[in-house]
């Protein structure tokens, strides 16, 4: 008895150090090759983990979606070519959720099939929300071509790696803008769409693509047309911050700011004699913080062989002119405001019913308070003067 326990105890103790030299020889291997211990976590499905591809999520709605998705525990990779967005709104997200596995950035073009397909062949994603576009009315009527290219051509090639890769879910950012300028309001989904610029009939025609494509397939589709979208993140860690060089296609809520900040001389309100109350243009402003819940609302809804188009708006339209107070009120700053003839494109009225994202949804906006999402929006941009700093 005694001899054999002697035998026994030095083989069990050689047997625990060779183990655990064994491990911890694995874990230096692993550690080594960033190959294997970086990016195997977002190549391999995983139980109960949803990974989402946000295209352009370097962008204003993009970084605001990537975040609201992080915080739902999502495993998230973000695609984007720098273009428009901003790679600091990126590492704002990497400094919040460093951690392995939750987020992933991807420099590359949706317009290079060859780069999307080896993206799709490296990474395991169960849905993608397709944010990647170029996105100014006026812009798409000087530069058609541009738009065609990056929404309707990119959404394909986008589409077709889906498809190919067997990826089951789509969200799509789609516009008020495919409807163009309808006689009736409120718009409700079955509003005919006739688009009456390049911005909406490129995502008009990106909307029949996936539509045609969905007829025959088992992906499960949400497009999601949005209305003005306004806003920033109430906890001040994202804001939107377009390029220098976009500020003369600007939104009005970008403009407003910088007439605030004093980097323009003014706010130009183009357009005075539309049929509205107050001959200004009427539009539905939805903050992006309710915008990103409709979007984690609709993935988690999404079903497979079906499509769900949904407005994505108050339901509420304001004028420009109400809008400009607002953005006076919120910044306490007295704007100087110039009233000049129309511009091409634009529409007189657009606001949205939105009561079937509500009953089939549960979605309804709650930031509905102009100035309050104004100031909100305000205060970053007071605390980022340079945006998100150097590109
Ligand atoms: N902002 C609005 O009021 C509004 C209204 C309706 C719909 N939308 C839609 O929402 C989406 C996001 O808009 P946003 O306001 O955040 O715009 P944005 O310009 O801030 O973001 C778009 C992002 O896409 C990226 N991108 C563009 N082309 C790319 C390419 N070829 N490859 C990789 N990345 C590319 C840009 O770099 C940018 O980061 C767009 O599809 C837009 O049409 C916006
Ligand atoms: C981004 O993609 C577009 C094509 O959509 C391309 O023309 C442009 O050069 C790219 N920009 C960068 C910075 O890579
Ligand atoms: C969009 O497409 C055009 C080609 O039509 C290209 O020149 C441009 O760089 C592309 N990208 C962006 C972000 O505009
Ligand atoms: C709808 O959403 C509200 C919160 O906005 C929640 O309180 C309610 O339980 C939801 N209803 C259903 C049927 O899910």
């Amino acid at each position: 008895m005694n001899f054999t326990d002697a035998k026994r105890k030095p083989n069990v103790l050689g047997k625990v150090v060779l183990a655990v030299v064994l491990t911890v020889f694995c874990v230096f291997i692993l550690k080594q090759s960033p190959g294997i211990a970086g990016t195997n976590m977002f190549s391999v499905h995983e139980l109960g983990v949803t990974h989402v591809l946000v295209t352009g999520g370097a962008g204003f709605i993009g970084s605001h979606a990537a975040l609201r998705l992080l915080k739902d525990n999502y495993r998230v990779t973000i695609v984007d070519n720098l273009s428009r967005g901003n790679m600091g709104a990126v590492r704002i997200l990497q400094g919040l959720y460093p951690e392995p596995g939750r987020l992933q950035f991807i420099y590359g073009d949706l317009g290079d099939a060859k780069f999307v397909n080896k993206m799709f062949s490296e990474n395991a994603f169960d849905a993608v929300m397709h944010f990647a576009a170029v996105a100014y009315v006026g812009e798409s009527t000087l530069e058609p071509l541009r738009y065609y290219h990056n929404i309707t051509a990119n959404t394909l090639t986008v589409l077709e790696a889906m498809a190919a890769h067997g990826i089951k879910t789509l969200i799509y950012s789609s516009t008020c803008a495919t409807y163009g300028e309808p006689e009736k309001m409120p718009i409700i989904e079955a509003t005919p769409q006739f688009p009456i610029n390049p911005y909406g009939k490129a995502k008009k025609m990106a909307e029949d693509i996936i539509l045609d494509f969905s007829k025959n397939s088992d992906m499960a589709v949400m497009i999601l047309r949005y209305f003005n979208v306004i806003g920033s993140d109430p906890e001040g860690r994202l804001g939107e911050a377009p390029r220098p060089e976009l500020r003369e296609h600007g939104r009005i809520s970008a403009a407003c700011f910088e007439a605030a900040l004093g980097t323009i001389p003014g706010l130009k309100v183009r357009g005075t004699d539309y049929n509205t109350p107050d001959g200004t243009g009427i539009r539905d402003y939805i903050d992006v913080t309710d915008l990103v819940d409709a979007h984690v609302k609709a993935l988690g809804k999404a079903q497979s062989g079906k499509v769900g188009i949904y407005n994505v708006g108050t339901g509420k339209g304001r004028s420009v002119k109400e809008f400009v107070e607002a953005c006076k009120k919120a910044t306490g700053v007295e704007i100087k405001v110039d009233f000049l003839s129309r511009r091409p494109g634009d529409y007189a009225e657009v606001y949205s019913d939105p009561s079937k994202i509500y009953r089939e949804l549960n979605w309804t906006a709650k930031y509905t308070d102009l100035q309050e999402s104004l100031s909100v929006a305000w205060r970053w941009q007071k605390s980022h003067r340079n945006g998100y700093g150097s590109p």
